[in-house]
């Protein structure tokens, strides 16, 4: 793709040449998306923290070293995300050139639109509008020519269906997006939108929704079982709530965890005394299965054949590292699977 001069030109910008681990490959598992051609990583890597204008340049680039070198192929974005809106992808779009622009083949870059962007009303939700013009800027602020998956980020109660859908369709006919995907929708509205893109012959192939051990809106909202009916893949976002589902916060609240680097989406009266108890109990669990209580989190949604993939966040590279271990066990007996269950149950 790249003339070696051209090679070493574009990666030694940064302070020193990235060669990605020849191993790479054998150290992740790769699940179809959905009946599409495209497989995912099982574990991919997302940029809603710690890639925005307040984290540090050299802590991202070692993240994404990290989970290139072990087979995270699958980088995660969207428009707003920051802080500021739009920084990640800046940061991402400089750590692609910098870095892994030769790798671009093997690379499966998502974004999305439908979060507030900018002002005034052609800046937010789902008209066809802003998702053309928000992809222009994404596409811009990453440097590239296309994502691989452009998502629509919410539902609309307003747009019609067929106007959003119908944006998407623009998407991928004007080469900006390989595939589609849609994030927080429910299984009525997929359903729907599903009807209308495939008239349109749009590669639709994967739904974006938060689903961990304790949050389970898709079960109750018909996406899960509506995406695996119509073949659709799905991503789940916030696999490990937001770090609740580890050992972050079982002795305390460190000052490097989210809830004190940006207490906006998880604030500390979340780590309530039975929310601790809770996790406690998942964690127990956990260790008579031999996982840590982030691989155990992990692993209930990859041993689900209706997911194809977990996004994961990181604020460091270890979590990546020790977030793979996910993969060496993601098989539960039935007692486990109802351990984990009454845990959930005892805390609707
Ligand atoms: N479509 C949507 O609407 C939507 C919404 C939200 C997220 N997403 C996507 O999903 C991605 C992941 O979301 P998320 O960041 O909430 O995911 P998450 O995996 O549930 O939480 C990630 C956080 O957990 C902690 N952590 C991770 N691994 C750990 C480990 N092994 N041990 C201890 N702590 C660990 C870290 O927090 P500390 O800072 O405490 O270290 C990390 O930043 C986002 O980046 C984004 O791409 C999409």
């Amino acid at each position: 793709m790249f003339s070696e001069s051209i090679f070493y030109s574009i990666c030694t910008k940064g302070d020193y040449m990235y060669i990605a681990d020849e191993k790479r490959y054998e150290k992740m598992i790769y699940n179809r998306c959905g009946m599409s051609g495209l497989k995912l990583p099982a574990l991919s890597l997302g940029m809603w923290h710690n890639f925005g204008d307040t984290g540090v340049y050299a802590n991202m680039e070692q993240m994404c070293f990290t989970a290139f070198d072990n087979g995270i192929t699958h980088f995660d974005l969207a428009n707003n995300y920051g802080p500021k809106s739009g920084s990640a992808e800046e940061n991402f779009g400089k750590i692609l050139k910098e870095h892994f622009l030769p790798y671009r083949d093997e690379l499966i870059i998502s974004t999305k639109a439908g979060y507030g962007m900018w002002d005034g009303p052609y800046g937010d939700w789902g008209s066809r509008k802003y998702l053309i013009a928000s992809l222009d800027q994404s596409l811009k602020r990453l440097g590239l020519d296309y994502v691989d998956i452009f998502y629509h980020h919410r539902m609309d109660p307003e747009t019609p269906l067929e106007e959003t859908m119908g944006a998407l369709e623009q998407i991928v006919r004007s080469g900006k997006a390989l595939y589609v995907g849609l994030s927080n929708y429910d299984g009525p509205t997929l359903e729907k939108a599903t009807a209308i893109l495939s008239s349109m012959n749009v590669p639709f192939i994967i739904n974006q929704n938060k689903y961990n051990i304790m949050e389970r809106n898709v079960e109750t909202n018909g996406l899960k079982d509506t995406s695996f009916r119509l073949g659709k893949g799905i991503i789940c976002f916030s696999p490990l709530a937001q770090g609740m589902l580890t050992d972050r916060y079982l002795n305390g609240i460190p000052q490097d965890s989210r809830v004190r680097t940006d207490g906006r989406f998880l604030s500390e009266d979340k780590i309530s005394n039975e929310r601790l108890a809770n996790i406690r109990r998942l964690n127990d669990i956990a260790g008579e299965r031999g996982q840590s209580l982030a691989e155990m989190a992990l692993a209930w949604l990859l041993h689900d054949k209706a997911i194809t993939s977990v996004i994961i966040g990181a604020s460091r590279p270890q979590q990546i590292l020790d977030n793979i271990g996910a993969l060496k066990n993601t098989d539960f007996t039935d007692e486990e699977l109802a351990a984990i269950d009454a845990v959930y149950e005892s805390a609707i």
